[in-house]
């Protein structure tokens, strides 16, 4: 039963000083929204209005922030009772045992190193298009992108210098995007028309073409739920799909070890990600099916469409650049929090104890960044990964899923602990978080599942050729 030992929370508080604590809260803002505002703002909008929801995706996107807020909740709670580089990870292992740990840490390297990957395609994509480069080797088709290549190397050599220097350029990075996703808003008001709201839920009709087979929702598989556009269930089905756009405001939680007062910090990164990323959803979603019929929308490109629809050309450059640096930044940050839960599991001897350690000068964990900087820009230069997307949201709402069950568990097994911040109504706010997450999870595709499942059956071979050994050894006593 060894793989079910926990980790006391006395242990995991009594650590830490070996990373550096430089950030405040307008850190954690600026890697939180870094992280969260990337391409899901800039495409999803345009198919989901199209497809699903009408002018109602901005319901949609309200309903995912609703989704994504119970889960923030539970993670301002755990956050701030016992922070820690690992998050996720370490709560798993304080909580449920060894084994879960090792799945979510394991989890959460698929989140981060694919999301990072998936994105630096897509980064160097946008750029080609706004720079008229090579698509050979900018696009999707190429054999070699090298701008994918090179962003990622960048990138991992700012994570790997300094938890300020990686700051710095994200919040530079943050400004351009929220810049400008302000001035589309405030420009786009000007070219609103009310027919294009009307009806703002269109009604419910078949979905034109339902998918079978693997590309099918895993609910309609077990329990023959068949999608069906607009409507209010075409609401629901797009809240499922935006919730991509809010993946990634849990890695300010691995920033705990680096936070100057994590008690009060983090929650206060967390929410404020959340409130700013949401704002700007709601209202950039809202500007866009007020300029343009949606359906006429283009699913491409929705916001640059729209101003061009509206004879405003010159705006979707803009948009562009708000693109591209909003990319930039989830790179970045997906580097930065990959490194904080590879150095935390190797601490925990999940992982070689000498693959996590902290530079002397830089003060980062630079093995495991400059590693995981290799491995994604391998990955990103030589792989098509665009259909392996949703790998990322099921990987992301299985943390959620874990997180919110681990508040009750340690409210009950260490009701003493002290609890900076409180889910409210604890356990019906993270039960109903599991739930939001778990229902957001069946409306992915069977292969997503299916592909999911394969990445921790790896993950549980490697745990038990390696990290269950190595954690059993005498000297980690830290275990009740
Ligand atoms: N939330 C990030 C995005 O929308 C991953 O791109």
């Amino acid at each position: 039963m060894s793989m079910l030992r926990t980790k006391a929370v006395e242990d995991v508080l009594a650590r830490g000083g070996e990373l550096r604590r430089r950030l405040g809260p307008f850190s954690l803002m600026g890697f939180g929204i870094g992280i969260v505002i990337g391409t899901g703002i800039f495409t999803l909008t345009g198919v989901e209005a199209r497809d699903h929801a009408g002018p109602a995706v901005t319901v949609s996107f309200v309903l995912a922030g609703v989704a994504s807020l119970l889960a923030a909740l539970c993670y301002a709670e755990l956050a701030s009772s016992v922070p820690t580089a690992g998050s996720a990870y370490t709560y798993a292992y304080a909580t449920m045992g060894e084994i879960f740990a090792w799945i979510i840490g394991w989890d959460l390297v698929l989140e981060f190193a694919l999301g990072a990957a998936v994105v630096a395609r897509g980064w160097s994509g946008y750029l080609a298009s706004l720079l008229d480069l090579p698509p050979s080797l900018f696009g999707e088709d190429s054999v070699v992108n090298v701008g994918a290549i090179v962003i990622t190397l960048l990138l991992g050599a700012v994570a790997t210098v300094g938890i300020q220097q990686s700051s710095r350029v994200t919040n530079a990075l943050v400004l351009v995007k929220v810049g400008i996703c302000v001035f589309v808003v405030v420009a786009g008001l000007f070219f609103l028309k009310a027919a294009n709201l009307t009806p703002f839920v269109p009604p419910a009709q078949p979905a034109g073409e339902s998918e079978s087979g693997l590309t099918q929702p895993l609910s309609q598989l077990l329990f023959g739920i068949e999608p069906s556009a607009f409507g209010i269930t075409g609401v629901l089905t797009a809240a499922a799909v935006v919730f991509f756009a809010y993946t990634g405001f849990e890695a300010v939680a691995n920033l705990g070890e680096e936070t100057r007062k994590p008690s009060r910090d983090l929650p206060l990164g967390l929410f404020g990600t959340l409130g700013v990323s949401a704002v700007l959803y709601v209202a950039v979603s809202f500007v866009v099916v007020g300029m343009v019929d949606y359906r006429q929308i283009d699913p491409g490109a929705p916001i640059a469409s729209a101003f061009e629809s509206v004879g405003a050309g010159w705006a979707a450059h803009l948009v562009s650049i708000a693109a591209v640096a909003g990319l930039t930044s989830v790179i970045l940050v997906d580097i930065v929090a990959i490194g904080r839960i590879g150095f935390a599991m190797s601490r925990d001897r999940l992982l070689p104890p000498a693959v996590g350690r902290i530079h002397t000068r830089w003060g980062t964990p630079y093995r495991i960044t400059i590693a995981v900087t290799l491995g994604i820009a391998l990955l990103a230069g030589f792989v098509p990964l665009s259909s392996l997307a949703n790998l990322v949201s099921i990987g992301t709402l299985f943390a959620f899923v874990t997180v919110s069950l681990a508040v009750p568990v340690l409210r009950r097994t260490k009701p003493a602990l002290e609890r900076p911040f409180r889910v409210p109504l604890s356990p019906v706010v993270p039960v109903l978080s599991a739930l939001a997450c778990l229902y957001l999870m069946t409306n992915l595709s069977v292969e997503t599942w299916l592909r999911f499942l394969a990445w921790l059956a790896v993950g549980l071979v490697v745990y038990f050729a390696y990290g269950h050994r190595q954690a059993s050894l005498p000297d980690v006593s830290s275990r009740r």
